[in-house]
């Protein structure tokens, strides 16, 4: 994983109990230390049967704690409650749940759980039967009530061999969540923030269609740092394989008019738009109800017409109604990149522009790096280095984010 703001130097404390899914957990450490946080684990005595402290110490680097007065500190419980900026107790038994919802503080999990003064995400493991058993819901329900993040279960076979809803959400959906919590009242909060990812499909007939190599990365990338900041985001897709953005809303579209009507509904109260789908310029001029046979014939000729422009349609919509306040296009180019980007953001109305030179090997579709050069409404270019997919999408939410701010939005 590659470092993420959001994680970098984050104290955060994952707490572990004594669940097969243990072994998740020292996924999740790991991921969270490689994105830089800082990451403190204190497993339960249970937990220890199932996985040992020094896997933990290993991947954080850092002491994993297990016992309440064997450490250094005789208040270990204070220090490592009160420094924290996430407890995350991930897997949580059911008995785990029962003590926190009660109070209980009887090893130093549960004690600095009590300790602790900031958010608390759980995360429960166990049997289905325990988990839809009237205690544990009323258990979960108390923390609920007290402000706990509760995630999942997920539904799926168990350690028991039953199927059923009780087992631990996955370790990259439990870092989406982190980054949620860790995200809530950062620079874009409040602020509604519209992306599209991903090229779009035009039917040709039921089984064939005409689209395009974009893979989504950059603008799911951009979802996470958008949601990374605070902001409320709504992620517009084309059919695409990436796993969902946590936290996102997600609207899943097929071809361009589909992705114009979602664009259009979703921007009418938003206060930026970051288009970096890669919308179909064609679509076949008639979509054929059955499937188009090979027959006897030598060839096929395909006439096309245009597809909807989104961004000139959303530069209409924002003239009547003013939203999105801010618009960012992208910019696909083979060649002349800055002087196409510069034509493209005067046309579209555009507040920026992300330029990309797709033909380049390290940028664009196939990779997860980019080499992009923004460029601004007055037609001002900055060229960024190359740079990880992610990092791009940092670069574009800090000028969202500078933008909004110096122009008083
Ligand atoms: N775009 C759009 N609607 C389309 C095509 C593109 O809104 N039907 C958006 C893209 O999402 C991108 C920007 O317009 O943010 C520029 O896309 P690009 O394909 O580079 O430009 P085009 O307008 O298609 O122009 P050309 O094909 O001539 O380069």
């Amino acid at each position: 994983m590659t470092p993420a703001p959001i994680l970098r130097g984050k104290r955060l404390l994952l707490g572990v109990t004594g669940s097969i899914a243990a072994y998740k957990a020292a996924d999740l450490a790991s991921k969270l230390a490689q994105a830089g946080a800082h990451v403190d684990v204190i497993l339960t005595e249970s937990a220890t049967k199932f996985i040992a402290p020094l896997t933990f110490q290993s991947v954080t680097g850092r002491k994993a704690h297990t016992d309440l007065w064997g450490d250094d500190a005789h208040v270990i419980h204070v220090g490592l409650g009160e420094s924290a900026e996430l407890l995350v107790i991930a897997p949580a038994t059911a008995d785990a749940i029962a003590k926190m919802a009660h109070g209980l503080a009887n090893d130093l999990l549960t004690l600095t759980a009590l300790a602790a003064r900031c958010p608390i995400l759980v995360a429960p493991a166990m049997d289905g039967g325990m988990f839809e058993h009237s205690a544990t819901q009323a258990n979960l329900r108390t923390l609920i009530e007290r402000d706990v993040t509760v995630i999942g279960p997920a539904e799926g076979r168990m350690a028991s061999g039953l199927m059923g809803k009780g087992r631990m959400v996955e370790p990259n959906e439990l870092l989406g969540h982190i980054r949620l919590a860790l995200g809530r009242g950062g620079p874009l909060a409040g602020r509604r923030v519209v992306v599209t990812a991903g090229g779009t499909q035009e039917a040709l007939d039921p089984v064939r269609f005409i689209s395009n190599h974009s893979s989504g990365k950059q603008g799911y990338a951009i979802a996470q740092a958008a949601l990374d900041r605070g902001a409320e985001v709504t992620l517009i897709a084309g059919p695409n394989s990436l796993p969902p953005v946590v936290g996102a809303v997600a609207v899943n579209v097929r071809s361009a008019a589909e992705m114009a009507e979602a664009v259009l509904k979703a921007c009418a109260d938003a206060d930026a738009l970051i288009m970096a789908a890669a919308v179909a310029d064609f679509k076949p001029e008639s979509e054929s109800e059955q499937k188009i046979k090979r027959g006897a014939s030598n060839g096929y000729d395909l006439r096309l017409t245009k597809t909807v422009d989104i961004l000139m349609a959303v530069a209409e919509q924002k003239e009547r109604t003013g939203k999105p306040t801010l618009t960012v296009g992208f910019a696909a180019e083979t060649q002349s990149l800055i002087e196409n980007a510069r034509e493209k953001v005067f046309k579209k109305k555009l507040s920026l522009i992300v330029a990309n030179d797709v033909s380049a090997a390290d940028a664009g579709f196939f990779v997860d790096t980019n080499r992009v050069t923004i460029v601004d409404a007055g037609g001002g270019a900055s060229e960024l280095p190359l740079m990880s997919k992610a990092e791009v999408a940092e670069s574009v939410c800090e000028r969202i984010e500078r933008l909004l701010k110096s122009k008083g939005w």
